[in-house]
């Protein structure tokens, strides 16, 4: 496959970017796209130009690295898939492909594709946390968990902190992310003493590093590669306001 690329490139979050086309030839359908990318840095490199900085890490979609706007949509165009994920087979000999970095207010660009989430660190450092000694595997087993409350604890554990929902969000939220953190540890009984503090502190962060207000639009669940719903968001919300009204 012939691909032509048009990538983003930026040298700082106060410089202005633009975008730059490229040609990667012989492309493998097999390729990932981050290889895909890789093999595009050698070409630039062999040439004396600067690669194109991009973030990724396990490659496997668990670390949550990778995240890059591929033609308008948040980790490309298939439904659960993290950046890392997609493979070239998703794309056709000849395409014309728009590559950009994560695009909100608290999201600065560090450089071309890469873009600063210590937004995200902040948030969990707020409160994403349980403070109860929970010992050694066999006692965290001798804690009964209702399967249903443990399935869901779990479910909301798969958000790896992407950044997928802030980037195809309207609002700029983080709303899903921070509500599966919420919920992944408000469902299980070691992480109730700081049920309400949590819940505040958490979403008090993420106003702060200027994320924007959920309107329920949807955006964020759509291109969350794991898969995490958005009624956790309501959930969310309902905690915030069991965490007031035990406050008053
Ligand atoms: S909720 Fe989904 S899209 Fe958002 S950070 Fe977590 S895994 Fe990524
Ligand atoms: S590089 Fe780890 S999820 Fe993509």
């Amino acid at each position: 496959m012939n691909i032509t690329l048009r990538v983003w490139r930026q040298q700082n979050a106060d410089t202005p970017g633009a975008m730059q086309t490229y040609q990667v030839a012989d492309v493998s359908p097999d390729m990932s796209f981050l290889e895909m990318l890789d093999v595009l840095n050698e070409q630039l490199t062999l040439a004396g130009d600067d690669p194109i900085a991009f973030d990724s890490d396990c490659r496997e979609g668990i670390c949550g690295m990778c995240g890059l706007v591929i033609n308008g949509l948040a980790h490309g165009p298939n439904e659960l898939v993290t950046t890392c994920q997609l493979h070239m087979r998703s794309f056709s000999d000849g395409d014309v492909i728009d590559v950009e970095p994560w695009r909100a207010q608290p999201f600065s660009v560090i450089k071309d594709l890469v873009v600063d989430r210590s937004s995200f660190d902040r948030i969990i450092q707020a409160g994403g946390f349980i403070s109860a000694p929970t010992g050694t595997a066999p006692d965290a087993h001798a804690a009964p968990v209702p399967k249903a409350d443990a399935d869901a604890a779990f479910d909301a554990a798969t958000c790896i902190g992407c950044g997928a929902c802030v980037a195809a969000c309207p609002n700029g939220s983080a709303s899903l992310f921070v509500a599966a953190k919420i919920t992944h540890l408000g469902l299980l009984p070691q992480g109730q003493p700081e049920r309400d503090s949590r819940a505040l502190d958490m979403l008090a962060q993420h106003d702060e590093e200027g994320f924007g207000g959920c309107t329920q639009i949807g955006e964020c669940t759509a291109a969350c590669p794991k898969g995490i719903q958005i009624d956790l968001i309501s959930r969310m919300q309902r905690d915030v306001l069991g965490a007031l009204s035990h406050r008053r």
